[in-house]
């Protein structure tokens, strides 16, 4: 099953690029910049990554993401990512990135989509690997700061597929960012939000009504209203799942509770993701492994989950349609 795994090529839904900023690459880069942070060994910063909750894991996310200044730091950051896509047979992926996580420390919104753009290129250069980006609003901060962002990034339209909602969700309604939805719309991006990961099943109810979301990042608590999950069903809407960010940051107690199974029996387009993979434990591989192992799920449940994946991307069709050959190839291979 680990081969079979392995040998899938994969699409990727739900990834932060700032949560996949390994220790070792935040030390070198720190060095680089000469910035301080609070850890003296890779053993230190692996005992810190022990999160409660949600919030718990963001004050360390946002202050990793700190040491991050030059155009060269974002590209180096997302080229280790696509090493790590690559070795994971990762061929197409939709990173997300927080442009305010770096604008409200005085970094220009430039220098991140340049980096972020010049990895892009040199990855599928390198590897073939395509792939999307989402610009997610801040939803701790204000609406108001989310239209700032959009404002910033229009120059860089073209290089933007979608817009997508993070960050402290208790308290954060969708709702709060309705305005900053519709105008992005109009200007091209698809809507995504995160909902129903530590939030209540009525806050993705306001993701799809309110926000009409293309897609919804985590959506775990959707189980916890059956209207909603037949609603989810009824208009075709896919969850990015993570399962081992809803175990590190205790949404989930222990594995073989994971949700992801019940959704898939109810007939929800599912998918798995790595969230943010530095952080969680594990890349795309590794998610499957451990989901496939705790819910013991068969060879048919992870084509359905891959093929998902491809499926519910922002990809062309004829990307589609090529992906899932692909897959299918593997697929012929291991039934031989
Ligand atoms: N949830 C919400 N916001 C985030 C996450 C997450 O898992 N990772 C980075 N920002
Ligand atoms: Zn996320």
């Amino acid at each position: 099953m680990q081969d079979f795994i392995a040998a899938l090529p994969k699409a990727e839904l739900h990834l932060h690029i700032e949560g996949s900023f390994e220790p070792e690459l935040m030390f070198e880069i720190a060095q680089r910049n000469k910035i301080e942070i609070p850890y003296k060994t890779i053993e230190e910063v692996k005992k810190a990554y022990q999160f409660s909750c949600l919030q718990d894991f963001l004050d360390i996310y946002y202050a990793g993401a700190g040491v991050l200044i030059h155009e060269n730091d974002f590209y180096d950051l997302a080229m280790a990512y696509y090493q790590k896509c690559y070795e994971n047979n990762v061929i197409h992926t939709e990173i997300m990135f927080d442009p305010q996580t770096h604008t409200q420390r005085g970094i220009a919104f430039e220098i991140v989509i340049n980096g972020l753009q010049k990895a892009r290129l040199d990855a599928k250069e390198k590897w073939g690997i395509n792939s999307l980006f989402i610009m997610s609003y801040l939803r701790h901060l204000s609406e108001e700061s989310a239209f700032e962002t959009l404002k910033q990034s229009l120059p860089y339209k073209d290089l933007i597929t979608s817009v997508g909602l993070d960050s402290s969700e208790m308290g954060n309604p969708p709702a709060k960012f309705k305005n900053v939805f519709e105008a992005s719309v109009k200007e091209g991006y698809i809507p995504v939000a995160h909902a129903g990961e530590e939030g209540p099943a009525d806050y993705i109810r306001e993701a799809i009504d309110i926000l009409k979301v293309a897609r919804i990042d985590h959506g775990n608590r959707c189980l916890e209203d059956e209207n909603l999950v037949q609603e989810i069903v009824k208009r075709d809407l896919a969850l990015t799942v993570c399962p081992l960010s809803n175990l590190e940051l205790r949404n989930t107690d222990v594995m073989t509770n994971h949700p992801l199974k019940k959704l898939l029996d109810k007939g929800i387009k599912a998918t798995v993701n790595s969230d943010d993979p530095a952080y969680f434990g594990g890349y795309m591989n590794a998610n499957f492994e451990a989901v496939q192992e705790a819910l013991n799920l068969s060879k048919e449940d992870i084509i359905t989950l891959v093929k998902n994946s491809f499926n519910y991307s922002f990809a062309t069709d004829e990307q589609k349609k090529t992906y899932l050959e692909k897959v299918d190839e593997v697929v012929n291979e291991f039934a031989k």
